[in-house]
């Protein structure tokens, strides 16, 4: 199993995706620098993971949330830990990127690795 490097909060930059104002159980999906990442409202906390499946290149954020905090992608059923992008189910075996969020004045900021970086 290929787990991605986890990026540091503390040394991530920090990109702006718009207003805090998602829901518990609501999701927005943005494309960053030409990478689509899907941030999520769980139980009111939010979380960020590439909108990527790595089983084939599904576009797994658009899929189900079911167990509170497991997405399922829509291709082939494979499912991921938003928390965390962990792979959970076959036929994916690789983790998906998962990003650091913070909520500053009213925005929600995505932590992406620093330039140059991994
Ligand atoms: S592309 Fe996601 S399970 Fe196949």
């Amino acid at each position: 199993m290929i787990t991605y490097k986890k990026i540091d909060p503390a040394t991530a930059e920090y990109v702006a995706i718009g207003p805090a104002d998602l829901s518990k159980g609501e999701r927005r999906i943005v494309e960053i620098d030409g990478a689509a990442i899907a941030v999520f409202n769980i139980a009111g906390t939010l979380y960020a993971i590439a909108d990527v499946c790595s089983h084939d290149d599904g576009p797994v954020a658009e899929g189900e949330l079911v167990n509170g905090h497991e997405i399922e992608c829509p291709r082939h059923g494979a499912r991921f830990d938003v928390r965390t992008g962990g792979v959970l189910s076959f036929p994916a075996i690789v983790d998906i990127p998962a990003y650091p969020v913070k909520v500053e004045n009213g925005e929600i900021l995505v932590g992406l690795p620093p330039e140059g970086a991994g």
